[in-house]
């Protein structure tokens, strides 16, 4: 966006919607329409969130770049930062740098099945590819296996139950899992009962094949949901090559400068920030102390 990176710009908070009681969505425009105009981005995407003298942090672009005009952000109250922005109001201005990271290969998987696998938070980066997939058209089909701890912790849940119902219409499946029961649950589970169920999101693929050589699988959840999806996914023979996890590691500078987020040993390291933060599995199996 900007020469010098560590330049953030002006954004204006355009509106704060409760989602959860720990995440809200927030939705900003750039304040100078030229820098909205030129900042374009990829779904997987980071943004630096700047809150001017007080601090910054990274947060995924959970919005899909073909809605202009616009990014969303979705914000997890967890810690000084985050629990200051949540306090923000429709109006107030923080910076924004960015986008940084890699994002996922979006043009390389044109004409494929996609299989979202998202928990909890996971949800965020995720929901960009999503509404990419659907508005652009370039894609097979999508099935979204989205798994929460409660029915409550569903994460963009009007859009998330509208997909459940209406979704093949656009080429869209989708599967909740829940591990927490509660009423509004048990009615969905009524009307949906082969595709919404109490457990975990691997439970979602019981009975379900993919065609392995037309279908990337894009996997984003806390660190211990990893290893059980994927070996859901290999035990369907998906190769690591098209299997796409998108990681998380504290990171500060976002460009490659600061060395927080790296990862690897002293003959062979990567810095989260700038390779990723979407890797294969192959990456993983290869890089120590990526997953
Ligand atoms: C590439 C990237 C994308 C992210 N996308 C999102 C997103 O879409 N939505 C969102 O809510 N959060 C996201 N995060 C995490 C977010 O950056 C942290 O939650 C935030 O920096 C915490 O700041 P704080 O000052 O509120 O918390 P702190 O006071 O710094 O810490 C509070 C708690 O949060 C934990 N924490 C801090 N940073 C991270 C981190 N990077 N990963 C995991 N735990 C952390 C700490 O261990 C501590 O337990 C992302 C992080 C990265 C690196
Ligand atoms: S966050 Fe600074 S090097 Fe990656």
């Amino acid at each position: 966006m900007s020469e010098n990176p560590y330049i953030s710009y002006d954004a204006r908070i355009l509106e704060v919607k409760d989602m959860t009681p720990r995440e809200k969505l927030f939705t900003l425009r750039f304040v100078d329409p030229e820098v909205g105009e030129n900042f374009s981005f990829k779904p997987g995407q980071f943004v630096i969130v700047d809150v001017r003298g007080f601090g910054e942090f990274p947060i995924s672009l959970c919005s899909s770049p073909t809605r202009k005009g616009y990014i969303q952000l979705c914000i997890r109250k967890v810690g000084r930062m985050t629990k200051y922005v949540h306090k923000m109001q429709e109006g107030k201005i923080v910076g924004i740098r960015g986008p940084y990271g890699n994002g996922f290969p979006m043009e390389k998987m044109e004409g494929s099945n996609f299989l979202l696998v998202a928990g909890g938070l996971g949800m965020a980066p995720l929901r960009s590819v999503l509404w990419y997939a659907i508005d652009t058209g370039k894609y097979d089909h999508i099935w979204l296996f989205y798994g929460t701890k409660a029915y409550e912790d569903l994460l963009f849940r009007d859009e998330i139950v509208h997909l459940l119902k209406h979704g093949e219409a656009m080429n869209c499946s989708v599967k909740l899992a829940y591990e927490i029961e509660s009423p509004s649950c048990i009615y969905l589970e009524r009307g949906f009962s082969d595709r919404v169920c109490k457990g975990v999101v691997t439970d979602l693929f019981k009975g379900e094949e993919f065609d392995v050589e037309n279908t990337y699988a894009l996997i984003c959840g806390p660190p211990v949901m990893y290893k059980f999806v994927i070996r859901e996914l290999s035990n369907r023979r998906l190769s690591p090559g098209r299997i796409y996890m998108t990681l998380e590691r504290r990171m500060r500078c976002g460009i490659g400068k600061c060395g927080h987020c790296i990862v690897g040993t002293s003959t062979s390291i990567k810095y989260v920030c700038k390779a990723g933060p979407v890797f294969t599995y192959w990456d993983a199996l290869s890089t120590r102390g990526l997953i």
